[in-house]
């Protein structure tokens, strides 16, 4: 017996873990900043926390009423009914759930280029084929609807990633409705909010009530801080109401992470504490890395450092987990997540030393590598910012 053919699908390739890159550099973990993956820095709520505890007693029941809870809780939080909340392990399980509810075999997905590598996982999965729109390094990443619609050709389901991943910038709600306005009435244009509580725009939650082709993706992982648990949520139209008891996987979110969501979901000030941090973060970076930034409305931020591979290698080895974009398609950038301040300040340190010493030879003088140009620096733009 043979797998289907599965030669066209990527596996998904996570930021580097602590243990990991420990191991490697003969570090201790605990001598190690991790901001290669946009994690909230200050742990979970302790609410949440507290409620992991607690629901370690129930594990043995399925998650009947921690499950309807949850829903509730979220649509309440969101003013729509519990119907139109699909829960999810994750914000990946959300983009799982559009697929299944949408796709036929051989419809078609949009995604942007680069981006979230589970968007075209997911389609390939459901028997789709993925096309792409750019979102240009050339342009700041700038997120245009005509960029959208020139690339547009009748796909089902177009993602939007506001902020986007991996360079922060967002696309305005009104930009959105253009997109929705100017698709198919068969296409569904999904907003991926993932990092939507960094943000100063408002959600795309306010297109859902008046259109039945807009959904939005959000998830407990990064501002909740529950990424360990896995817990997400697709808001969708009155008018799918029915469908995710057709396509849920019974039970998707289990007993402990429900239990931690809606415990974190009533701590405001853990939520405050983190956003004040990332907006920090990611100011205090675009204004002190010696590199070329753009504008992030997420709690990372990308720098055009050169030769990204090399740059995250020195970090690393000075115990500094950064994100390498050559993945994503960006062999200059890095992504960096926003850390609590003192982390935030000494992986800024970190990184403008490393730049340093790639000017000045230093790692090729350590290790040489045939054909390299130590002179990696690039200028600052004429803000003093960077792009
Ligand atoms: C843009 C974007 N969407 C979705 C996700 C998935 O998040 P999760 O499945 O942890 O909720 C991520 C994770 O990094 C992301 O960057």
């Amino acid at each position: 017996m043979e797998l289907r053919d599965l030669s066209d699908h990527n596996e998904y390739v996570p930021g580097r873990g602590k243990q990991e890159v420990a191991q490697e550099v003969g570090l201790d973990p605990s001598e190690l900043i991790a901001l290669s993956s946009n994690e909230n820095p200050h742990g979970p709520s302790p609410a949440a926390a507290d409620a992991v505890q607690g629901a370690s007693e129930a594990v043995h029941h399925y998650p009947k009423a921690s499950h309807a809870d949850l829903m509730d809780a979220i649509a309440a939080e969101w003013d729509l009914t519990a119907e139109q909340v699909w829960l999810s392990p994750g914000a990946d399980g959300g983009i799982d759930l559009l697929s299944r509810a949408v796709l036929a075999p051989d419809d078609e997905i949009l995604i942007p280029q680069p981006g979230f590598s589970y968007y075209s996982m997911s389609g390939r999965y459901h028997h789709a084929q993925v096309n792409g729109y750019e979102v240009s390094k050339a342009t700041a990443f700038e997120q245009r609807p005509q960029t959208v619609l020139d690339a547009y050709d009748g796909e089902r389901i177009v993602f939007v990633t506001a902020p986007h991943n991996p360079s922060g910038t967002v696309m305005s709600l009104a930009d959105i409705e253009t997109v929705a306005d100017e698709t198919a009435d068969s296409t569904v244009v999904a907003v991926d909010e993932a990092y939507g509580e960094y943000a100063e725009m408002p959600s795309a939650r306010r297109l859902i009530s008046d259109r039945d082709d807009v959904a939005v993706l959000r998830t407990m992982s990064k501002a909740y801080g529950l990424a360990g648990l896995r817990v997400g949520y697709a808001m969708v139209p009155q008018e799918w109401a029915e469908g995710y008891a057709k396509v849920n996987t019974p039970f998707a979110v289990n007993e402990v992470g429900c239990r931690a969501a809606l415990a974190a979901l009533n701590d405001d000030d853990h939520v405050r504490e983190t956003v004040e941090t990332a907006r920090w973060a990611r100011e205090y970076m675009r204004e002190h890395i010696e590199a070329p930034t753009f504008p992030s409305e997420g709690n990372f931020i990308l720098a055009d450092v050169g030769d990204a591979t090399r740059v995250a290698e020195m970090a690393r080895n000075r115990g500094l987990i950064l994100r390498d974009c050559t993945s994503f398609g960006l062999p200059g950038c890095l992504r960096i997540s926003s850390g609590t301040r003192e982390q935030t300040r000494q992986a800024t340190e970190t990184i403008n030393q490393v730049l340093k010493d790639l000017q000045l030879g230093v790692y090729a003088w350590l290790r040489p590598i045939p054909g390299s140009s130590p002179d990696l620096r690039r200028s600052r733009g004429p803000s003093g910012r960077g792009i």
